[in-house]
């Protein structure tokens, strides 16, 4: 993008799933965002920033009925988690709104008509997994089987741990329910997609005139070529925007979570009595959208579709970042390798700023980032306190010390001068490319100018000599500080406003602007005090110390449970009744055991290979009797009989006990 734009610009991240922690991860794509919005400010830019917890779809149903809550009590939760995670680390949304808002489900339930009556969606009747026990059909996440391009164990919307692929609806093989394990049949019903297909040459036109980053741009030019398929948009839950005219549907939550970056605009523009089609309606606007490489397709193609299809106005620019790694392992929460916001970050003390200036510095935007302890104290050591705040607390405690405030102001040399512009044109070239690191860079090389300028100048061997040449250096690094505080501040707003302060400055450092640094320093030096202090070895190893249980915990090595969780577990004593082959399988056998119930169970157990049937009967076992019931080859299985060793050979008792008597 061409700055100045001179086009109202609305900024966008995207949207949180309300269903759980923030992590470091998520920062990737709020960081930059609000630093990039600062950045428009400070160059005059008009800038609207909004964002919203996505709180519908599939994940939130299943982890509200995994810690018992509903999903309204879930999201509510995280709602406010995120929104106090935002405030604490300064990113700062005009308006940060929900997708069950008033407002987000008029504005879908109306673009989604609007599709239909235009002929943009059809109705078509497919196979979908249902669960014979459970009584319902499973959507996304509620069914888990094999991928159909891969084979790998896939869920139902996604291939998540092999090819990647999102999977629509039905496509799935050998579905299983996720909430009782039984095997899913297939059934019909009639649902609704969207006509990818017939966008397709729209969209090659359109992603050509794309702004952003090219990692955006470029996989969703090749999504484009390979081929598009049309998107089931209605989905079997009670949870999310009521599908238009079919109450026992919903509307896909890939289809209300981005309306949400209209609604959000729109709550905006009431609370604040402006105009939110002008961004959305009238071809005025600019919008950029901020998200993670991850969800490209969704917003560089499903979104642009469903905009233009409804005749909204498109995203101008799509700004994608690498994904946070952790110790240069692959983002994982269920295998520990995560670091979260709250807990290990901001409640253990560490300053956002530290975090804010990891997250922008460390590399190139659209490249991967790794997030490691060591490397996150080396360069706050490093960096933040032996550079950039060794530097500005030298100047402001020698001038503070040697010269009245009266002294320090005046004209600065033509160089520092230059060198200050050259900082700003630079910053204002990555700003148009979206490249924070090498913003920080132009920074930090100030920073070494000015210590450069500093040590060579040796004031403090002037002063003895000649005051006014001492007082003139004293002027041009004072510049220099308050030029860098400027430059620095949408980068680590915190701790750059504290340097205003020393700095006596009054005004309200956000609405400062780029032209200010060059304005010559009017303030007054107040109390001068390091701003960053320096990180001990002692809190990184707890850290690391911290990252290396979870992540030992998820691997299972501390997989200890409390007397709840095995009281849980229903263990009996029974008698086997009956026994008998399977057929089709030469591993299993069917056994009827009376556990003390009217009716004995069947079971069902991989012991073909070493039990003769007929051996079998009469034998009393050990039968958990509370595993939730699962097909094995077509056959339902009510329990598991315990056995041990590969074998297998069963467990027994001592000596013969009642029926359905209780192990404990
Ligand atoms: N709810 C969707 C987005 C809907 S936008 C209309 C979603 N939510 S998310 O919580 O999974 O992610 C929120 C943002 O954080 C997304 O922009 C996503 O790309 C980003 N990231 C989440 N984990 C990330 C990493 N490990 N690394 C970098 N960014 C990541 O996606
Ligand atoms: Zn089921």
């Amino acid at each position: 993008m061409k700055l100045p734009l001179k086009r109202p610009i609305l900024v966008t991240s995207g949207l949180p799933y309300a269903n759980g922690f923030a992590h470091i991860g998520h920062l990737r794509t709020y960081i930059p965002a609000d630093c990039f919005v600062r950045y428009l400010r400070k160059l005059g830019e008009e800038v609207v920033f909004v964002c919203g917890s996505d709180v519908h779809g599939t994940p939130i149903v299943v982890k509200a009925e995994e810690e018992g809550i509903s999903p309204k009590e879930l999201v509510n939760k995280y709602h406010e988690h995120f929104k106090d995670i935002f405030r604490r680390m300064n990113v700062e949304f005009d308006n940060y709104g929900r997708t069950d808002s008033e407002y987000n489900v008029r504005r879908t339930q109306e673009i989604v008509s609007k599709l239909i009556e235009r002929g943009f969606v059809y109705s078509k009747e497919i196979d979908l997994a249902y669960c014979p026990v459970c009584n319902r059909f499973l959507p996304d996440r509620y069914v888990e089987g094999e991928c159909p391009y891969c084979g790998a164990l896939a869920r139902g919307d996604e291939c998540d741990q092999g090819c990647g692929k999102h999977l629509e609806p039905g496509e799935i093989r050998n579905p299983r329910c996720k909430i009782c394990g039984s095997n899913a049949e297939f059934r019909k019903q009639e649902h609704y997609f969207l006509k990818l297909t017939e966008f397709t040459s729209f969209l090659k036109e359109y992603l050509e005139g794309l702004d952003g980053t090219e990692n955006a741009i470029n996989y969703a030019k090749e999504w484009v070529e390979s081929g598009l398929k049309d998107w089931c948009i209605s989905r079997n839950l009670e949870w999310g925007v009521k599908f238009p005219g079919r109450d026992e549907l919903v509307v896909y939550v890939w289809v209300d979570a981005p309306i949400g970056y209209i609604s959000s605009t729109e709550e905006w523009s009431v609370k604040n009595n402006k105009s939110w089609e002008r961004f959305w309606l009238d071809k005025k606007g600019f919008i950029i959208h901020f998200i993670g490489t991850d969800i490209v397709y969704h917003h560089c193609i499903l979104w642009p579709a469903m905009l233009k299809g409804a005749d909204y106005n498109l995203p101008s620019a799509v700004v994608a970042s690498g994904m946070v790694k952790i110790e240069d392992k692959t983002f994982s929460k269920t295998r520990g390798y995560v670091v979260w916001v709250k807990d290990d970050y901001l409640d253990r003390g560490f300053h956002p700023d530290l975090l804010r200036y990891y997250l922008l510095s460390y590399t190139s935007h659209t490249k991967d980032l790794n997030f490691s302890w060591r490397i996150f104290q080396q360069k706050v050591n490093s960096e933040l306190v032996g550079a950039l705040g060794n530097f500005i607390y030298r100047v402001l405690l020698f001038a503070k010390k040697n010269f009245k405030n009266e002294e320090l102001k005046g004209e600065i040399s033509e160089e520092v001068l230059q060198e200050i512009k050259k900082t700003r044109d630079s910053i204002v070239q990555n700003l148009q490319i979206f490249e924070f690191k090498r913003i920080v860079d132009e920074i930090m090389a100030l920073v070494d100018f000015g210590n450069t300028y500093f040590q060579k100048s040796e004031p403090w061997k002037v002063i003895k000599e000649d005051r006014e040449r001492c007082r003139s250096i004293l002027r041009d690094a004072i510049q220099i500080v308050k030029a860098i505080c400027i430059f620095m501040h949408p980068v680590m707003p915190e701790a750059m406003r504290e340097v205003w302060r020393q700095l006596g400055e009054r005004s309200n450092l956000n609405s400062v602007s780029f032209e200010d640094a060059i304005r010559p320093f009017d303030g007054r030096i107040g109390d001068v005090r390091p701003i960053f202090k320096k990180i001990e070895d002692e809190e990184i190893e707890k850290m690391e110390d911290i990252l290396r249980k979870r992540i030992e915990r998820a691997e299972g090595g501390d997989n200890l449970i409390t007397i709840e969780e095995f009281k849980k577990m229903d263990i009996r004593v029974g008698t086997i009744v009956q026994a008998e082959k399977i057929e089709g399988s030469k591993k299993l056998l069917k056994l009827l055991i009376d556990i003390g119930e009217e009716r004995p169970r069947q079971i069902v157990a991989g012991i073909a290979k070493t039990h003769k049937p007929e051996e079998l009967i009469g034998k009393q076992v050990v039968v958990l009797t509370n595993l939730k019931p699962a097909k094995l080859m077509g056959v339902t299985s009510e329990g598991m009989i315990l056995a041990a060793g590969d074998e297998p050979v069963l467990l027994t008792v001592e000596r013969r006990v009642n029926n359905g008597s209780k192990v404990s």
